[in-house]
């Protein structure tokens, strides 16, 4: 069976003390298995860390470099990650492929780096707009696949959990209705089935990210193919992302 799970992504938000605040009151009782993640800005990672040590918390990076180590002023290094205890990092998220220039080859290394250091990748993929409109957001996120995680073998790829992000949807209050989230997601995992085979598809968990809220969570965690979200404005208020928690 694939975990659900509730990942927030903080992005570059708060200030040290509303960070510590905002993980105090996350509450994790009676949720059941549902896995909660948080992606906190690296900087908070051991604070994070810290205040999660008696909790299943999971604590992800934000993200890491594609290469292993070196002169990269101002970058860390999986490597790092992998020794302060993190075992979860986003990678290819469409602010770090817009903003910062990466591409699908970049993300690839990335994904290739994380697994060797043991981290589990949260890969990100979605179509801008335009895309969409022009109805071309399967292929889109086909080629996004095969050029970032599609090379990895059926035991690399069964470590990895998915979000699909529609670029759109994201911080835009905008929300993929739970019909095309549902779609694309279906679709995910039927490629993931074709390409390695369906067993493999089953277990990978694939989540929604753009726009969750408690108001929305409920209705796109009800599809089958959806088993959760990547969330970001709304994890960072202990309130909202505590529901969102619970709408499965
Ligand atoms: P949002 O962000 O929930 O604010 O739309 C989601 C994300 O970028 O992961």
């Amino acid at each position: 069976m694939r975990s659900k799970i509730a990942a927030g992504n903080w992005k570059m938000n708060l200030d040290k003390t509303s960070a510590a605040t905002l993980i105090e009151g996350l509450s994790l009782d009676g949720i059941g298995d549902t896995k909660v993640i948080v992606a906190v800005p690296s900087c908070y990672l051991s604070l994070a860390l810290e205040s999660t040590s008696d909790s299943r918390i999971i604590v992800a990076a934000q993200n890491a470099h594609h290469e292993q180590s070196g002169a990269y002023t101002g970058e860390i290094s999986f490597q790092m990650l992998q020794s302060m205890g993190i075992t979860h990092c986003l990678i290819g998220h469409s602010e770090r492929r817009q903003y910062n220039g990466e591409t699908n080859d970049i993300i690839k290394k990335k994904i290739d780096l994380c697994l060797e250091h043991g981290l589990t990748p949260i890969f990100c993929c979605g179509e801008p707009l335009e895309v969409r409109e022009r109805e071309l957001h399967k292929d889109y996120v086909l080629t996004q696949l095969k050029e970032n995680i599609l090379h990895l073998t059926t035991e690399e790829v069964s470590n990895i959990i998915i979000a699909y992000e529609p670029i759109w949807a994201i911080g835009t209050g905008v929300t993929a209705t739970a019909d095309q989230a549902q779609e694309m997601h279906a679709y995910l995992r039927s490629a993931l089935a074709n390409h390695y085979d369906s067993a493999t598809a089953s277990k990978i968990s694939i989540l929604y990210g753009g726009s969750v809220k408690p108001a929305n969570a409920k209705e796109l965690f009800a599809n089958e193919d959806v088993d959760g979200g990547l969330v970001g404005g709304a994890s960072l208020k202990a309130d909202s992302f505590n529901a969102i928690m619970r709408s499965f």
